[in-house]
């Protein structure tokens, strides 16, 4: 389902430069749970932006279901994301202007479905994550927890095939944390979602099948299948 082959991703920063990744080949089969472990400033949220194709490689190549990301034009790569890719982040990262439904909404807007449908698969959405009750709620009204699992709604609603979350737990309390780890497990065993965490989490390296430890940029080892 991903693929990247001799990955490198370099930030010029003057005279020196940042080596955030520095060579990863890597797969991941499709229906996988792979947790992407290891220090602060390992490379872990720039792998997880290359899969998604919102930063590009400063070198190697990028597979999402069968598509070389790297050589995908901006509009392309914006398309692919809408319809392949679901996206969680630490922050939550909802529009504060938006209530929990027009959150959820936003992506099928985006694709441009029907409204009726758009309005059916936000209400399935919204009820996978157990929040029915709070569609009309703005994000300020909702708890950390119950916020992220609005985003997961969002990243889940268009049916992508990969969902990629990026320190989910990370702002939330344990139970909160739970809550979203559950629901992520869900869409792995009841959907057959592939699921990329980057954690620094034992309770969320835990629920995965694999774990990948980075360490400056590079796989440090590879554990389970
Ligand atoms: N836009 C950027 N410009 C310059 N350097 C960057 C940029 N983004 C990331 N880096 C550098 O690349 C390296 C990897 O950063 P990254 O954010 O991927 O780490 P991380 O593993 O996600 O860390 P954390 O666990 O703290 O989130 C770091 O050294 C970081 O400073
Ligand atoms: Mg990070």
């Amino acid at each position: 389902m991903i693929r990247l082959q001799q990955v490198a991703k370099i930030y010029p920063l003057g005279k020196v430069e940042a080596r955030a990744l520095d060579g990863v080949t890597l797969a991941i089969g499709s229906g996988e749970f792979v947790a992407l472990v290891g220090p602060s400033g390992c490379g872990k949220s720039t792998l997880l932006n290359l899969m998604a194709g919102i930063d590009r490689p400063t070198s190697g190549e990028v597979w999402l279901d069968g598509e070389r990301l790297d050589c995908l034009s901006d509009d392309s790569l914006a398309r692919l994301r809408r319809s392949k890719v679901g996206i969680v982040y630490q922050f939550f990262n909802l529009l504060p202007t938006l209530t929990a439904r027009e959150n959820v909404a936003l992506p099928l807007l985006l694709n441009g479905l029907k409204r009726r449908e758009i309005e059916e698969r936000v209400e399935q959405g919204l009820q996978r994550v157990g929040l029915t009750h709070r569609a009309e709620h703005w994000p300020h009204e909702l708890s950390g927890g119950e916020q992220q699992r609005v985003a997961i709604a969002r990243a889940i609603v268009a049916g992508p095939r990969v969902v990629l979350a990026d320190e989910p737990t990370g702002n939330l309390d344990s139970v909160a944390g739970g809550a979203v780890l559950d629901l992520l497990d869900e869409l792995h065993q009841d959907h057959g979602q592939t699921i990329v965490l980057a954690t620094h989490s034992q309770e969320a390296v835990r629920r995965a099948g694999r774990i990948v430890h980075l360490r400056d940029g590079r796989i440090e080892e590879l554990k389970g299948p």
